[in-house]
């Protein structure tokens, strides 16, 4: 489906984390057409200038920051940067995420470590520096990215094994509703969307050599299909969006069904 872009976060500051690549981007790009001037950050910085370029081509306000946000010091940066920017921040999108620690049976404790600290450990830093802003503020949106593998994805656990992953996006859900309940009497929204598979140029080669077989991602999803970052980037506005005034500590799956 093509969406004609409207005023749906019009005027407000959105901060996107791993906005380099795949569905970060998309979500950034989205919510620029909505509207909103951005902050984008992420460890490649060449992906980085590519989705700069592209909200600049749209006629967004971008400022774009290199930087590890697993680390405490680079995400008190970012912050404080983009606050000098904007003087303020409405919407923080926790997209950095991903990661595979194998099997169970021979995963390894570095793989472990990495996942958990790639998916959970940046959500808890990013949330930390806007919730202080917002709840100040009494005004704000956080999302998060869970994932359908928050209840273990069945083409992972056949073919590859990922354990770690399901674990830290289960424990998205968890932190999405314990900060929910914190910041709810300070006006802040916080959810999360769990995507199912969705194809991006990370993605597409893997689901390519598994998609058809008997427990891979298309048979599993009952709408019969892989799902695209647009999907994903609609889902994320409209739960930034003043449209989900109502909804807090909500983990949404948009994954076909599955
Ligand atoms: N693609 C899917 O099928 C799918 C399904 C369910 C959930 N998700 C979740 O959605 C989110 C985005 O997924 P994606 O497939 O677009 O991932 P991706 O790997 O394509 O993009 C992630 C981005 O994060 C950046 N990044 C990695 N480590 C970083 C760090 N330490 N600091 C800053 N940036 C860092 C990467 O450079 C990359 O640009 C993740 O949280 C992922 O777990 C994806």
């Amino acid at each position: 489906m093509t969406q004609s872009p409207g005023n749906r976060v019009a005027g407000k500051i959105a901060l996107v984390t791993g906005a380099a690549a795949g569905i970060g981007r998309a979500i950034a790009l989205r919510l620029g057409e909505e509207g909103a001037s951005l902050v984008i950050v992420d460890i490649d910085a060449e992906g980085l200038a590519e989705t700069k370029r592209r909200l600049e081509v749209a006629g967004r306000p971008v400022l774009s920051v290199t930087a590890d946000v697993t680390e405490e010091a680079p995400v008190k940066a970012l912050f404080a940067s983009a606050l000098a920017e904007y003087g303020r921040l409405d919407i923080l999108v926790n997209d950095v995420g991903g990661g595979t620690s194998g099997h169970i049976w021979e995963a390894k404790l570095e793989d472990w470590d990495h996942v958990i600290r790639l998916n959970l450990r940046s959500a808890f830093l990013c949330t930390r520096e806007a919730a202080a802003h917002m709840r100040e503020r009494r005004s704000g949106r956080i999302v998060n990215l869970s994932s359908g593998a928050r209840e273990g994805t069945p083409w992972t656990a056949y073919y590859i094994g990922n354990s770690a992953y399901s674990a830290a996006k289960a424990a998205i859900h968890g932190f999405t509703r314990g900060v929910a309940l914190e910041l709810a009497e300070y006006g802040v929204n916080v959810n999360a969307v769990a995507p199912g598979p969705i194809e991006t140029e990370r993605t597409a080669p893997g689901f390519r050599k598994i998609e058809h077989l008997e427990h891979g991602p298309i048979r599993a999803t009952p709408l019969r299909r892989i799902g695209t970052v647009a999907d994903i980037a609609s889902a994320v506005l409209y739960l930034a969006s003043d449209e989900a005034d109502y909804i807090t500590g909500t983990t949404l799956a948009v994954a076909g069904g599955r």
